[in-house]
């Protein structure tokens, strides 16, 4: 009979897929090293394992010890999974950006789980990075893995995912492309590889609002580059001692719009259900084409499942939010549905240029379309009343019909977001979109620059 002893023993021997329809355009065979085959569905229970049995070796985790971790759910999974077959406590330690699926999951395979602010600094005692620290020395009997720092992560890859990927291309590999976040995946495999190989070229997918890429250009760590940003497990705002710039040959940074697309459209064009930062990584791939040439082997890691990402990626509703989605082009009712409701705030020719103020202070709002018995007859905007103001102080008395503007002009209500803009670009304060009840509504400047995603 051919079986595993327990779980622990199906980590590792992931396959390589082909990618066909994403990377067409690429004139090297691409594959893809598949690991949520792994029983925890990510390439993190084999660096999970690895820093457990190298703790237990040297005495920093001892029998019914609590294993602690700073972890965005993978390496969370990883260490619950061995912590079960071994018999340890888990605590793990998570920022709040991170999708609450992985929150739960955690939980179901039996870890405690504390939750902590996304937005603070990794210094500011609140930060998962000082929390799981803290744990770690008050906690008797503990032990805090510190995946970033930690080499045994690192040795992981170099040990198992390093030369799988070696024996399953016999040694034809010429690039490895992968996502970096702690950068033991990406140290490990780039490690063993140069070893082998030393043209193999190694490539990190980063993101925006992470250090890695202008660091490794320039040797700055540049705190103007940190910002927060929605993909997930890759990136980072501190230099772990994982990441080995010597071994990476460059950065290509992802967007979060694309990571996030990249995400679907692997799902929906490759059958490959994964998680964010394997859009982010074949995202990379593809922006990075021009340095694979025919006849080379480039090898992109998939780091998670999809499953993980249902309520943000795989969510259209969670995309729309973000503007992610490219649908079709955007039209003037679109432009005012967030005041549509409101009625329309005019001003007759015969009222005076206090009660236009008036009412401009009191919708705050900056221009008003004019109206007469006829309907539409022209507009008052700040600047004009700016004008008048400086040619007379009193000018409060005056009727609108001496001071107004041309009307503004009006649209349907399907016109494009880019004729409107054009409008607006030609001078006019607003434009008016004539609605399928006979009524008007303004658009403004202030609503085009809202649309802008
Ligand atoms: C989903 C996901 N992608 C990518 C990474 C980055 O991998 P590494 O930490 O080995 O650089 C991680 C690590 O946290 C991850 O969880």
């Amino acid at each position: 009979m051919k079986y595993a002893n327990n779980i622990l023993e199906t980590i590792g021997n992931t396959p390589l897929v082909k990618m066909n329809a994403l990377v067409e355009d690429v004139d090297a065979l691409v594959l893809a090293k598949y690991e949520t085959f792994n029983p925890g569905n990510s390439v993190k229970d084999r660096m999970a394992l690895k820093m457990i049995e190298d703790a237990e070796a040297d005495g920093r985790l001892k029998p019914g010890g609590t294993i602690i971790e700073g972890t965005s759910g993978n390496t969370g999974m990883g260490l619950a999974l061995a912590a079960i077959v071994k018999g340890y406590k888990l605590i793990c330690v998570m920022a709040d950006k991170q999708s609450k699926e992985k929150i739960d999951i955690l939980r179901a395979v039996g870890a405690k789980v504390m939750v902590c602010p996304t937005n603070v600094e990794p210094e500011d005692p609140r930060s998962y990075y000082s929390v799981s620290k803290r744990l770690g020395e008050e906690i008797p009997n503990s032990w805090y893995v510190n995946q970033y720092d930690n080499p045994s992560n690192a040795k992981a890859h170099y040990e198992s995912t390093g030369p799988e990927i070696w024996e399953q291309t016999e040694g034809q590999v010429t690039h490895f492309v992968v996502g970096v976040g702690t950068g033991g995946t990406i140290s490990g495999v780039g490690k063993y590889l140069k070893e082998q190989n030393p043209n193999v070229k190694i490539w990190g997918v980063d993101t925006y609002g992470s250090v890695f890429k202008k660091y490794h250009e320039t040797g700055v760590f540049d705190e103007n580059e940190i910002y927060s940003y929605i993909t997930e497990g890759i990136g980072e705002d501190i230099l772990p001692k994982n990441v080995d710039f010597s071994i990476i040959d460059g950065f290509t940074k992802v967007t979060d719009k694309d990571a996030a697309i990249y995400t679907q459209r692997l799902a929906k064009e490759e059958g490959m259900f994964l998680g964010n930062s394997a859009g982010a990584a074949i995202k990379g791939v593809l922006q990075l084409k021009e340095h694979f040439k025919k006849g080379d082997v480039v090898i992109v890691l998939f780091h998670d499942h999809g499953s993980r990402y249902v309520g943000k990626m795989f969510n259209d509703d969670w995309m729309r939010e973000r503007g992610f989605l490219d649908e079709e082009a955007a039209v003037a009712t679109d432009l005012i549905k967030d005041h549509q409701d409101k009625p329309l705030v005019t001003v007759k020719t015969e009222e005076l240029v206090s009660h236009a103020i008036e009412r401009m202070r009191k919708y705050n709002i900056s221009q008003i379309p004019v109206m007469d018995s006829q309907g539409l007859v022209g507009s008052v905007d700040e600047s004009a009343l700016f004008t008048a103001f400086l040619e007379d102080e009193n000018k409060g008395a005056t009727p609108i019909k001496d001071v107004m503007k041309a009307p503004y002009p009006i649209v349907a209500s399907n016109t494009s977001v880019e004729e409107i803009s054009k409008l607006i670009k030609d001078g006019n304060q607003a434009v008016l979109v004539a609605l399928e009840d006979g009524k008007h509504h303004i658009i403004t400047k202030y609503d085009i620059i809202s649309h802008i995603k």
